[in-house]
């Protein structure tokens, strides 16, 4: 069947796409949309990044999108440049994706987001669909329509030499005819790690849209990946992108915080999570505790809402304790680092895992960057490795003589080590050979911040394994003296409890 039948008059050969702003949103975006059979061009003004672009390397590593980059540049269908003008002239679909990093009060910085809005009103040749991808507080569309309709008919005066007054406020002179264009919004649910799978299976496809058109040309962007569509307005899009990630967060403190209480009483917060996890009401997705929450987008879009929150008078305390609870994870981590090593000054400490997240090479606000700082600022001698993140931590902390090494591989990292603490759960470290681990190191000592290896298998190979949220159980605690496995009737209980 012709997966374009029924879309007319939007198909690939009237409709073309620009992606403005290529990093972990954009690049994704744009290149699975290409593979869908759009044209598309990604703009952004970092030349660099462009010509690795187009030389077919993409600027960083996320699963898959390598392949997506060479297919679509050798198909045609996925060109890069740094000319942003002309890629909004040439382009009737203008995808924006540039970054909104945080303020220091906490508050999105939308400032690329407005430099963008009036390069789009320079340009305006015809009609245009300007979607909002980034993840922006409510009412930054109806700025952007804003923003574009004050520069455009201020560049219209201009041109026909009428006196040029910009006004002060953001609403618009009626008087001059309105350019053509729609605004929407369309926040992205992509997880690094999972983007280019995330694209082609997204959960749900939130479309904001203030007119029939709008919302018309992207149900036909979106029509081949048959995925469930959710059409509101504008704000409310915008809001749903928030309150996703901040409920998540949320997710992640609560389980976090669960799981310091069964340290306290000696239970196991994984068979706690899992037993919350089947309640469809819960979920089981995102109860892992450990480290807590880093990247670029949790940490700073929670700032951001809360901010949103209090600006509008509403209380931001739930969420201003999601975020104390996330800060204090490493401190605590840190502290089992030192009731089990005593003294942290010279002994010698492997890592394992540096991004955030596995699967990524980014490090932004990952727990490793507090982790590292800390122990080298106490005198350790660091022994670091990760599959995709070390050349970007060298940016951060260079490599020093006998004090802070890279490594080849999760093995050489913990030779002659009084500690190896394991940060991000790459599958790499799953089927690392614990015995040998244990041999290599001066004292076999496993930290695990993500729960990755089962404490008695590391135990019987030889390490001491201290991870997060399993406590141990005195034989006061009744939980020890009351284990007696349910028939196995097959049941989701039976099956995940008894694994
Ligand atoms: C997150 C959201 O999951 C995406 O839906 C959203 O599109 C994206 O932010 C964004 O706003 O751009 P991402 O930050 O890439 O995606 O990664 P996640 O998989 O959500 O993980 C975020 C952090 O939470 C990581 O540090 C991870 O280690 C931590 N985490 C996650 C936990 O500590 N426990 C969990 O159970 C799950």
């Amino acid at each position: 069947m012709d997966i374009w039948e029924g879309i007319e008059p939007y198909t690939p050969e009237k409709l073309r796409i620009a992606v403005i702003g290529i990093g972990h949103v954009g690049l994704p975006t744009a290149l699975g949309l290409a593979e869908l059979g759009w044209d598309v061009v990604g703009a952004d003004e970092d030349a660099e990044k462009i010509r690795q672009l187009n030389e077919g390397r993409s600027p960083f590593f996320e699963p898959g999108l390598q392949t997506l980059l060479t297919r679509n540049l050798a198909s045609g269908k996925f060109s890069a440049t740094s000319d942003v003008a002309s890629a909004i002239q040439a382009a009737t679909v203008l995808f924006i994706c540039v970054g909104t990093p945080q303020r220091e009060d906490g508050e999105a910085d939308l400032s690329q987001i407005e430099v963008i809005a009036r390069l789009i009103a320079q340009h305006l040749n015809g009609y245009k669909l300007i979607v909002e991808k980034s993840t922006v507080p409510a009412v930054t569309s109806l700025w952007i329509k804003r923003t574009i309709m004050r520069f455009s008919s201020a560049q219209r005066r201009t041109e026909t030499g009428e006196p040029n007054q910009m006004m002060s406020s953001p609403e618009v002179n009626q008087e001059s005819p309105a350019p053509e264009f729609d605004v929407a919004s369309n926040p992205e649910f992509l997880q690094e790690g999972k983007a280019v799978e995330n694209f082609f299976r997204p959960d749900r496809i939130v479309l904001g849209v203030e007119s029939a058109r709008g919302q018309e040309i992207l149900k036909a962007i979106y029509k081949p990946l048959k995925r469930p569509i959710l059409v509101t307005g504008l704000t409310t899009a915008e809001l749903i992108k928030h309150a996703a990630n901040a409920f998540l967060s949320m997710k992640i403190s609560y389980i976090n915080m669960v799981s310091d209480i069964c340290e306290a009483v000696g239970a196991d917060v994984s068979m706690v999570a899992l037993g919350l996890g089947l309640d469809p009401r819960i979920g089981p997705d995102f109860l892992s505790a450990g480290l807590g929450f880093g990247g670029y987008c949790f940490p700073k879009d929670l700032k951001a809402f809360i901010h949103l929150a209090e600006k509008h008078g509403v209380q931001g305390s739930l969420l201003r304790e999601v975020e104390r609870i996330n800060h204090q994870r490493v401190e605590r981590f840190l502290e089992k680092l030192h009731k089990a090593l005593w003294i942290v000054q010279d002994k010698t400490i492997g890592i394992w895992g540096l991004s955030f997240k596995p699967n990524t090479d980014d490090i932004r606000e990952a727990p490793s960057l507090k982790i590292v700082e800390a122990l080298a600022r106490d005198g350790a001698r660091l022994r670091l490795y990760d599959p995709e993140a070390m050349q970007r931590m060298q940016q951060v902390f260079p490599e020093q003589p006998d004090k802070l090494t890279y490594c080849s591989s999760p093995y050489q990292a913990c030779e002659g080590a009084d500690a190896v603490l394991l940060l991000t759960e790459w599958d790499e470290f799953r089927t690392v050979d614990l015995q040998r681990v244990a041999k290599l190191m001066e004292l076999p000592i496993l930290l695990d911040g993500r729960n990755l290896f089962d404490p008695e298998e590391a135990r019987r190979a030889g390490l001491e394994c201290i991870s997060m949220g399993r406590g141990i159980a005195t034989p006061t605690d009744l939980e020890s003296t009351a284990v007696t496995p349910p028939p196995d009737d097959g049941s989701e209980y039976a099956k995940a409890a008894w694994r």
